[in-house]
């Protein structure tokens, strides 16, 4: 298929891009390289710089690529950085993402998979947590996120767009060529990672008073390219649909750090600090109903083997992109 990765210099958009090329779809990448970088593209792809902001550029690159799918990872997506800055949040995730859905409306471009995020649900009343799970984000970029959801529900009802959102839990880990680098490192495994290189003294650890068994919150990290596989399946969904993604399992903080000095060798010291706002105690997946209805199969259930693959990366790439 032709499909444009709008977001595709980003870190899970370009996982995805370079799956999908190795697959033999033709690839475009659409970016304006705010997040990404310009060496996280592959090479085998079309880059197309360009901002969701303008719709001609959209509309342009709509033009050139002539895709029969759009896959949308272009967003902000810091939940701290969204309770600071709500605004950027609606501007970036719903507004500037309406323009893509106009654009592809005027284009005929009829199929989207769209990144959504667990952060739509807020705390969960039960454990895992399924696509039934009450709504209610506790932070705005969670809200963006849910009505972007909502926005593509209804493009689907009156225009007739076949989109899938895909809500990730914690992305995490690397392909061989491809892993994590943000200008601004907030994720706690590549900054877990980062100390074990000798780049930070330490990492801090967000929150020691929650309800959890060792009182650090507890997230669902699934593999990259696991994650990426499921954007694949999503392309031949049959109708328009949500999936959480996750692996299941849950790991709290201080589960990562140690499984992260256990693959690194690394003492890895850490600073325990103050909650960090928006965060809920504990999410994990329900992954079952893409499992039944999309075929989707987790290949990588450990977290040690998400680490490694970082680790990998980390350390073939001390400096990330380097830009
Ligand atoms: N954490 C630390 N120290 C750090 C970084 C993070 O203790 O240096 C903690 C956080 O407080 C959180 C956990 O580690 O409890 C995981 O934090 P990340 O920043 O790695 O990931 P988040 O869970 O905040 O974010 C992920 C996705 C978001 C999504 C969110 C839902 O990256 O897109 O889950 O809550 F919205």
């Amino acid at each position: 298929m032709k499909i444009l990765v709008v977001g595709g210099a980003g870190y899970i958009g370009s996982i995805c891009a370079e799956l999908l090329l190795d697959q033999g779809h033709e690839i475009a990448v659409f970016d304006n390289l705010s997040e990404g970088h310009r060496h996280a593209i592959d090479p085998r792809a079309r880059f197309i710089e360009g901002d969701l902001q303008d719709r001609q550029a959209i509309d342009s690159a709509l033009a050139v690529a002539r895709p029969e799918a759009v896959m949308h990872f272009a967003a902000s997506a810091l939940v701290s950085e969204s309770m600071r800055d709500p605004s950027k949040y609606f501007r970036n995730n719903i507004s500037n993402g309406l323009n893509l859905l106009d654009a592809m409306e005027a284009a005929h471009v009829e199929r989207i998979v769209f990144s959504s995020t667990c952060a739509i649900f807020g705390p969960p009343e039960r454990l895992p947590i399924d696509e039934t799970a009450p709504t209610r984000p506790i932070n705005p970029y969670g809200e963006s996120k849910l009505a972007f959801e909502k926005i593509l529900r209804w493009y689907d009802e009156i225009h007739g767009l076949k989109f899938v959102s895909l809500r990730y839990f914690n992305a995490a880990g690397a392909s061989a060529n491809f892993g994590e680098d943000h200008r601004v490192e907030t994720h706690l495994i590549p900054n877990a990672l980062k100390v074990a290189l000798g780049q930070k003294p330490h990492v801090e650890i967000f929150g020691t008073d929650y309800e959890t068994p060792d009182g650090t919150c507890i997230r669902d990290y699934i593999h990259i390219v696991d994650l990426a596989r499921a954007h694949i399946l999503a392309l031949d969904a049959a109708r328009s649909e949500l999936y959480n993604l996750g692996t299941g399992g849950g790991a709290s903080v201080r589960e990562v750090i140690a499984a992260c000095r256990k693959i690194t060798g690394k003492k890895i010291d850490t600073v325990e600090k103050p909650r960090r706002p928006g965060d809920p105690p504990r999410l994990i997946a329900s992954s079952e109903k893409i499992k039944n209805e999309l075929g989707w199969r987790p290949q990588f259930q450990s977290l040690d083997a998400i680490i490694e693959s970082a680790w990998k990366w980390h350390q073939k790439f001390p400096h990330g992109y380097g830009d």
